[in-house]
């Protein structure tokens, strides 16, 4: 379970003070794919940036299944990142001098996981994002499609609690975004992770539960 209570976060820019995030609280249980819909400026990132201890809050707590992100030392923070968080960027943010499959198995080094164990674990979700023949092309190489399904792969690699993703259809058209959407949903399901999606777009939340809407830094509507 994830919950968010009373968070509250301010930007100082050139325009001034920006409430990024105004006062959300909000839960998500553990094992749902959620997803966070919104117009662009409404808060998403802001607001998946500090459910993973990305950003600092001003206020307010973030527990995320008993762990209180919003006052981690940096140590056990960073430890928290690193074997239990997830993340899809709009993006992919792949590195661009690693190979597909050292992309995928990069949280498994980072997490010791090494060996025949790492070796396996990554042809198992190359086949899974169906890309077992690009298992040693860069990253330059593939369609957006394609980098957002090592992407996901990627994400999911070292089996977090919770995947957080931001935008991951952005750059892409509506069938392949509806793919992505539907193998993150299959991955998280099958490793028993939860996810949380931030969109603007509502055709591909159609299969996410809760749904949670927001605008200004607010929670505007929950739907189930
Ligand atoms: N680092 C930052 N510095 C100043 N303002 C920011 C920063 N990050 C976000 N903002 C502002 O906070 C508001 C919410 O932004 P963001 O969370 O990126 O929204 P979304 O992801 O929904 O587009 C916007 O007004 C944005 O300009
Ligand atoms: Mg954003």
């Amino acid at each position: 379970m994830i919950e968010l209570s009373h968070v509250k976060k301010t930007f100082q820019s050139g325009r001034g003070q920006v409430n990024a995030i105004a006062d959300v609280s909000l839960s998500v249980s553990g094992g749902c794919f959620a997803a966070i819909i919104g117009k662009s400026g409404s808060g998403k990132s802001t607001l998946l940036n500090c459910m993973g201890g990305l950003e600092s809050v001003d206020r307010g707590e973030i527990v995320c299944f008993g762990m209180p992100i919003h006052r981690l030392a940096a140590s056990a923070l960073s430890r928290f990142q690193r074997s239990r968080l997830g993340f899809v960027f709009q993006r992919g943010n792949l590195l661009s001098y690693l190979t597909v499959a050292e992309n995928i198995g990069l949280p498994l080094t980072l997490n010791g996981i090494v060996g025949q164990i790492r070796t396996k674990r990554i042809e198992a979700l190359l086949a899974d994002i169906d890309l077992q023949s690009a298992a040693k092309a860069l990253p330059h190489e593939l369609s957006g499609g394609e980098t957002q399904r090592v992407s996901v792969a990627r994400a999911i690699a070292h089996r977090p609690m919770l995947l957080l993703a931001d935008e991951p259809t952005a750059s892409l058209d509506t069938v392949t975004g509806q793919r992505i959407v539907q193998l993150m949903r299959d991955l998280g399901k099958e490793h028993g992770c939860t996810i949380i999606m931030a969109t603007h777009d509502r055709e591909i939340t159609a299969s996410a539960d809760p749904v949670i809407g927001l605008k200004d830094g607010k929670v505007v509507r929950e739907e189930k």
